[in-house]
């Protein structure tokens, strides 16, 4: 059993809060408007779901950033920084696929340390802290032992923006499909990178994200044993420009694809 900080406590109980906020809302959407493209979704739930998970943590820690999607940066003194997606997901719980959740994670100096990942529609609770392992539910999970890409099934996303690379990202899903069990694409990246974790993917790959898409989902993987790395094995940029989970064993096979020079226009 995990031994939680105040800070994780505080996290689980305010993502499950703004959990219920959203099952409210969940089958019953009415008012939906878009942002950066007319794909690009947000609802009142999306709204207040952020509002109160801002309220909660300004009122209970007063001297710590926020950085979330729909309000932007909030900058405060101490060093450490909440980066949340009140709703990932959006298209699907505007569909009323329950493939949707609160994502909020701790960062200090630059260093996640506590994260949440809330799926309200099935009550499931995935968490980590650093060095403490990832949890669903209060059970310890960990990612799967499967050797080749040849025995994976692996996750994607893409991008709202339908510009060059959105097109070249194609080929690469090709590439990887070809190569495995299969690529599935849920529609929250949150959820794809707990799935990594709890061992139901092998593997998961993206681009064109943004922070508080894989700030929580990359510290639940990494806690799970997972591998996550930036396309070319580096450091994963915390800006969600590339991301690359994986279970460890198959993480050169996605790198051998990701990285080839053919691909190089996903690093400008
Ligand atoms: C989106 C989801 C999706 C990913 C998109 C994200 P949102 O987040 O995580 O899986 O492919 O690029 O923007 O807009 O539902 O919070
Ligand atoms: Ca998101
Ligand atoms: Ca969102």
């Amino acid at each position: 059993m995990i031994n939680k900080s105040k800070f994780l406590e505080f996290a689980i109980k305010i993502a499950k809060q703004a959990g219920s906020i959203q099952n409210k809302y969940f089958g019953n959407i009415t008012d939906v408007s878009s942002k950066s493209t007319s794909i690009d979704l947000v609802t009142e739930a999306d709204k207040q779901s952020e509002l109160f998970i801002i309220e909660a943590i300004k009122e209970k820690f007063p001297n710590h950033s926020i950085l979330s999607e729909e309000s932007g940066l909030f900058e405060n003194k101490d060093e450490y920084i909440w980066v949340v997606d009140p709703l990932d997901g959006t298209t699907n719980f505007t569909h009323n696929l329950p493939i949707f959740a609160v994502s909020i994670a701790l960062v200090k100096n630059s260093k996640a340390v506590s994260a949440v990942v809330y799926n309200p529609a099935a009550d499931k609770c995935f968490y980590a802290e650093i060095d403490k392992g990832a949890y669903l539910n209060s059970k310890k999970i960990k990612c799967t032992s499967s050797k080749t890409l040849s025995k994976s099934l692996i996750a994607t996303g893409f991008p709202y923006l339908h510009d060059e690379k959105y097109d070249r990202s194609f080929e690469i899903f090709k590439n990887i499909y070809d190569k495995t069990r299969g690529v599935r694409r849920l529609g929250c990246a949150s959820l794809d990178l707990c799935f990594v974790a709890m061992g139901r993917f092998d593997g998961y790959y993206e681009f064109n994200l943004k922070p508080w898409d894989i700030c929580a989902g990359s510290l639940i993987a990494s806690e799970s044993n997972a591998e996550v790395t930036d396309w070319d094995g580096k450091t994963t940029p915390s800006d969600g420009s590339r991301i690359l989970a994986t279970n460890g064993f198959i993480h050169n096979e996605m790198i051998d694809i990701l990285s080839n020079q053919k691909f190089k226009i996903f690093f400008n």
